[in-house]
């Protein structure tokens, strides 16, 4: 008999704990329906405790999304697990995710609290928790290197209080996929009522190994749920990548034998849509989304694909949703053209408003260049082009000059709260120049941490600029994305962008992993 495994993605939650990751609600909302489309069990749409953003974000995302579980993480507290079945309250199916820490470690230096303070805490949660919502998942914090003895005593605890699915975190990244499998498959084992819940893999990435040591836990440890992020998203070297054990699992269907329901079509648009979001960029060798995760430059192996495909490729590059760069759409396409493509790639704009601004900012760019790709429908939709009206800072125009031997300078007009500003500065490029006009009048202090340029379509310099800024200021870190034919055009949008997200962001209460 064939098992399902269950897909968990907390893109929205652990992947937003990444610096500069944090998403706005209609960003997160945005990026949740794609997921829906992806067909992920469930979502783990935020920490609904952590923030009025995060609140507002889960709510809204429980309230719009109903074919995928909608989960809210939870410290271990009444007040936690109030606020997020509060926030799930208008869901189809809802989870309530809980956690508290279980080993020595963090249980004496960071909750300070004795193992039977701990325990008592963790069921006390599962059944308060039970109380609100039948879907009950329960974590024991860095799990992994919790001492197993009262690991089985905590996990036997709270599946009799009702949790459902028992979730064991490698919160560091420390484990080797052999050991991981087999101390799941232990705990498995040891633990009387283990047959009550399903059991769940959370692997982050630290040593390079998160896609083994899930697999693992799922091979050898018999887990059935495994969470995951696009693009493997989230703190420090990231999460568990969905696309990576998604295709693994289908791939090697001989080996796992694993049923899943995920439409793998829609692994591109994901990981795309993530990444222009988000302003983290994907390397190009990157399993399965990397720009050349299908490209064969060596002419031996270019031969070989010619003449039989699977000489050299075990997955097809268009069944997990890529697209040769086409032509979709040109500067005569008309509403009706655009709003077609739109819903042919999955995008699901909120309102005709919505639409028309799109639509408005897609002739803009058919009018500066000929050919209108999927990838650049997807900048326009996904990146600050779309918010300009909410976004706190958005341009207006720009203009500048640069000449070899002259000191370029530049001129930026743009709205910042509502009112129209105009700066003008010098730099030692234009890019530099730009945004020090704009911060003539922003006056932000922020420390640029990151800057970089990607083409949108490869092969042609007509391809429009990607660019990613990260800002750091008073400890808080910001990406900003902006998409233009004109680099140093991109190079303001991506500015103001991380501007409007670094004035807007709320301070949200630390959540551990
Ligand atoms: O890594 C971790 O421990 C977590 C938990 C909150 C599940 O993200
Ligand atoms: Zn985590």
């Amino acid at each position: 008999m064939t098992d399902k495994l269950v897909i968990f993605d907390t893109t929205l939650r652990d992947g937003e704990q990444s610096p500069g990751a944090s998403m706005t609600r209609d960003e997160k909302l945005r990026i949740a329906r794609q997921l829906e489309r992806l067909k992920v069990d469930v979502i783990e749409a935020g920490f609904a405790a952590s923030s009025n953003g995060d609140f507002e974000a889960v709510k809204a995302i429980a309230d719009a999304v109903k074919d995928s579980v909608i989960c809210s993480l939870a410290r271990a507290n009444d007040r936690d697990i109030t606020r997020a079945a509060d926030a799930l309250a208008g869901a189809n199916a809802s989870r309530i995710h809980t956690f508290i820490a279980t080993s020595a470690l963090h249980m004496e230096m960071k909750l300070r609290m004795s193992p039977d303070e701990v325990f008592e805490q963790a069921k006390r949660a599962v059944r308060f928790a039970r109380n609100r919502v039948a879907d009950v998942e329960f974590s024991p914090e860095d799990g992994y290197r919790s001492d197993p003895d009262f690991l089985c005593r905590v996990l036997e605890a709270v599946i009799d209080e009702g949790a459902t699915t028992i979730n064991i975190p490698d919160t560091v990244g420390y484990a080797v996929p052999e050991l991981y499998g087999n101390f799941i498959k232990n705990l498995r084992e040891r633990v009387p009522n283990s047959d009550k819940a399903i059991w769940s893999v959370h692997c982050h990435n630290d040593l390079g190994m998160a896609v083994a040591n899930s697999l693992a836990g799922v091979q050898i440890g018999g887990a059935r749920q495994v969470e995951c992020t696009i693009n493997g998203l989230g703190e420090r070297a990231g999460n568990c990548s969905l696309e990576e054990v998604v295709m693994a699992v289908r791939t090697r269907k001989d080996y796992f034998n694993l049923a899943m329901g995920i439409d793998i079509s829609q692994i591109v648009p994901a990981s795309r849509m993530v990444s222009q979001t988000t302003g983290f960029v994907v390397q190009p060798n990157k399993a399965v989304v990397g720009a050349n995760a299908f490209a064969h430059a060596s002419g031996i192996h270019q031969d070989g694909v010619l003449k039989a495909r699977d000489t050299y490729e075990i997955m097809r590059a268009e069944d997990v949703g890529w697209s040769a760069n086409k032509i979709v759409l040109g500067k005569l396409s008309g509403r009706n053209a655009f709003k077609q493509r739109l819903e042919e790639l999955g995008i699901a704009l909120e309102s005709e408003a919505d639409v028309n601004t799109a639509f408005a900012k897609f002739k803009e760019l058919a009018d500066r260049k000929s050919e209108i790709f999927d990838e650049d429908i997807l900048a326009l939709v996904n990146s600050e082009g779309m918010s300009a009206g909410a976004d706190m800072f958005s341009l207006i125009s720009l203009a500048q000059h640069s000449e070899t031997g002259e000191q370029p300078e530049a001129t930026v007009v743009f709205q910042a709260r509502g009112v129209e500003k105009k700066g003008s500065a010098t730099g030692n490029g234009p890019v530099d120049a730009s945004l020090k006009a704009i911060e003539s009048h922003v006056q932000s202090g922020a420390e640029m941490m990151l800057y970089s340029v990607n083409a949108i379509t490869s092969g042609s310099t007509e391809s429009q600029g990607e660019v990613t800024v990260r800002l750091q200021h008073s400890g808080r870190v910001v990406n900003g994305v902006g998409a233009d034919p004109d680099i140093v055009v991109a190079s303001a949008k991506a500015y103001l962008s991380a501007l409007s997200k670094l004035y807007g962001t709320v301070d949200r209460v630390a959540a551990q992993g």
